[in-house]
């Protein structure tokens, strides 16, 4: 690919005037600093950006990598960075987020109301032992006390792990246990869609299921007043526990090294990887790239539609906007409820002026704004935005000119940063006052930030040349372990071919002409549907585990319109092969156990049964042959080392 001139927008200078980074040449000017002098770049930038109780002296410690450490020596608070610099700076009475709940109900909260609120939470937590370094598990919706609880966690020095509301009791219990939480903080129900949703049911399962006995308290926020099981010695309100608590708390300044939040995330294996942040670096790159990559201004209103259960919502929820000051809104609901022009009706009533969003929803409402008018981005004011941005998965370049049309005006430059839960922030992705765009490209690597691809040897390939991603250096927001596995944090990040390099797991290739980066994909066993990553053996495995039913189970994705990609099973059942009726019943059966296992983001869109799994003769499955059968496509590769060709047939038939 050749990103001709017809593709390529430029610029639009007019309306990027006095942006942070405002032209190419200021753009290569940060990407020389960092080439000539890598410690001292990060340090100023640090400085800059993060305020410290006690100065670091030293920047990157790489001698005993790859645990790298940055600014070890130096002494903060997230919290405090977040809410009480901004009160200091004379921001107190600045709303800092507009909360949006899934009625259309609007609650503003400014900057010392949050501070207050996470204040007394904190001090709650205290008073029921919390600890710096315990680990707090957040099972909530979209909420400000969702903000609120993993603000109280940082200012306390306690190590949280949000955990997605959408997550099945088997995926929480896993997940509590991993961190060995002290805490769970929950909510009676969540509220999606105009339905109510039960959390605090989960969290009691979850318990019931065994193995969180480290868990002494549960904290719920009541969202609904719905009504919910009570373990008198365990559970406690919120509304309780903070009644009556100071609205002061001194925040407790931690090293750089801190861990400030656990999240776990699909890898290649049947096992999520407890990807482990630390306070310092982090916090840094979370100011740094909302800065720059969305342009914030002291009078912005930035709306990042995540959820906090997934990186995007820690990084660009729960902490950037709030490092700096800005004004953000949050999103309890569904972008189709009451209709598919929610987002555009939010933009218009909150005049948001930035917009970060992910391809699938685009998707879908492409979809649903080309039947009908009323839920069409022109039926809406959206004069107020000025950047856009996307996350989570390649977006197409017709779903981007849609975007760039249609919300954008045409005037708005769109953003699409690639990065990952393990990066902690933006990785590679244009800067919208210096950037030129094309759509389907990240563009550039953020200033500082060494991607490159290379061969399996670690080797750099030529530009036009596809290859595996790599970062050549440490960064400052990259995942310090894997919580408990640090043998698995060395073997899946670095991986000894590839010469010390981080592995992000994608393939990519750059432009020949401009060196724009293009994302083509997972390399490895890891699915990406509706920008959530989901591991293929993750759901292998919850398919086997219905001992009554399944003997084997095996996991592809395969392109999809909307979701990116979708997730196709292949299965041996214990008994007979089952077809027509049988076979549709027993496919439910089987979509809603996974559902019930980790969580209905991890149903198989399709499940096909066959006698057994294509297998070489020494029993490998061949897992190529299943992505071409759940693509539809004909079998051109080589079947002749099959040991039972005649499966394929059986696969190929659909339900
Ligand atoms: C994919 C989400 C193409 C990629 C922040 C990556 C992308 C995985 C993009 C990480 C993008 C994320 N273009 N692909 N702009 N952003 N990805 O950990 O495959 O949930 O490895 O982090 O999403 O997903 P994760």
């Amino acid at each position: 690919m050749s990103n001709d001139a017809a593709t390529v927008h430029p610029v639009p200078e007019a309306t990027m005037q006095g942006a942070h980074v405002f032209g190419m040449a200021a753009h290569q000017a940060l990407v020389a600093e960092a080439e000539a002098d890598y410690g001292g770049y990060w340090a100023r930038l640090a400085r800059e950006f993060v305020t410290w109780k006690t100065p670091f002296t030293k920047s990157l410690d790489d001698s005993n990598a790859p645990f790298f450490k940055w600014f070890e020596d130096g002494t903060l608070n997230v919290s405090y960075n977040c809410l009480d610099r901004n009160v200091e700076r004379g921001l107190g009475g600045k709303v800092a987020i507009v909360f949006e709940a899934d009625d259309g109900q609007v609650t503003r909260v400014t900057y010392s109301d949050l501070l207050a609120r996470t204040c007394r939470l904190a001090n709650a937590l205290k008073a029921r032992g919390v600890k710096k370094g315990d680990r707090v598990v957040i099972y909530m919706a979209m909420s400000i006390e969702g903000v609120v609880a993993m603000q109280a966690c940082a200012r306390i020095g306690a190590t949280h792990s949000v955990v997605f509301g959408g997550f099945s009791a088997q995926s929480l219990r896993d997940r509590i246990e991993g961190a060995g939480a002290v805490m769970v903080i929950t909510a009676d129900e969540q509220v999606r869609g105009g339905k109510q949703l039960p959390l605090k049911a989960i969290v009691d399962d979850a318990i019931a299921l065994g193995g969180c006995e480290s868990v002494k308290d549960v904290i719920v926020y009541r969202r609904t007043g719905g009504k919910t099981g009570w373990h008198p010695s365990r559970d406690h309100w919120m509304h309780d526990e903070t009644e009556g608590q100071p609205e002061v708390c001194e925040p407790e300044w931690v090293g750089a090294e801190h861990p400030l939040f656990l999240l776990y995330t699909s890898g290649s294996t049947g096992k999520p990887k407890g990807v482990q942040h630390s306070t310092g670096g982090y916090l840094l790159h979370a100011a740094l790239t909302t800065k720059w990559t969305f342009d914030i201004r002291d009078d912005d209103v930035f709306w990042c539609t995540a959820d906090i259960g997934w990186v995007t919502g820690h990084t660009y929820i729960a902490y950037g906007p709030l490092a700096l000051g800005a004004t953000e809104v949050v999103f309890e609901g569904v972008p189709t409820y009451p209709d598919a022009g929610r987002f555009w009706k939010m933009i218009q009533d909150h005049k948001v002026s930035v917009f970060y969003t992910a391809p699938t929803a685009i998707r879908s409402l492409i979809k649903l704004a080309d039947a009908s008018d009323a839920v069409h981005p022109k039926s809406y004011d959206l004069s107020s935005l000025r950047i856009l941005g996307s996350v989570g998965e390649p977006i197409n370049p017709a779903a981007w000119e849609w975007y760039h049309r249609n919300v954008g005006g045409g005037r708005c430059p769109i953003v699409d940063t690639f990065w990952q839960t393990e990066t902690g922030g933006h990785m590679i992705t244009p800067l919208p006052g210096a950037t030129p765009l094309v759509p389907g490209s990240c563009t550039l690597p953020f200033p500082g930030i060494a991607a490159a691809i290379v061969d399996e040897t670690g080797n750099d390939v030529p530009n036009g040349q596809g290859g595996i991603l790599v970062v050549k250096k440490p960064w400052p927001s990259m995942i310090r372990t894997i919580w408990g596995e640090a043998d698995r944090f060395k073997s899946s990040y670095f991986p000894p071919e590839l010469k010390g390099y981080y592995l992000a797991g994608d393939g990519a290739i750059r432009d020949p002409g401009n060196g724009y980066f293009t994302i083509t994909g997972r390399i490895d066993d890891v699915l990406n549907v509706s920008g959530h990553r989901m591991g293929t053996m993750e759901i292998e495995s919850a398919l086997v585990s219905c001992t009554d039913l399944v003997a084997e189970a095996a996991v592809v994705g395969r392109p999809d319109d909307t979701t990116g990609e979708a997730i196709c099973a292949f299965v041996v059942l214990k008994g007979e092969r089952p077809t027509g009726a049988a076979a549709k019943k027993i496919a439910t059966e089987l979509r809603n156990w996974v559902g019930r296992e980790i969580g209905p983001i991890a149903k198989p869109k399709e499940i096909r049964f066959g006698d057994n799994l294509p297998k070489t003769r020494s029993g490998k499955i061949m897992r190529r042959l299943l992505r071409s059968l759940a693509k539809d496509e004909e079998i051109t590769q080589d079947t002749s080392t099959l040991e039972n060709p005649a499966v394929l047939a059986q696969l190929a038939e659909k339900n």
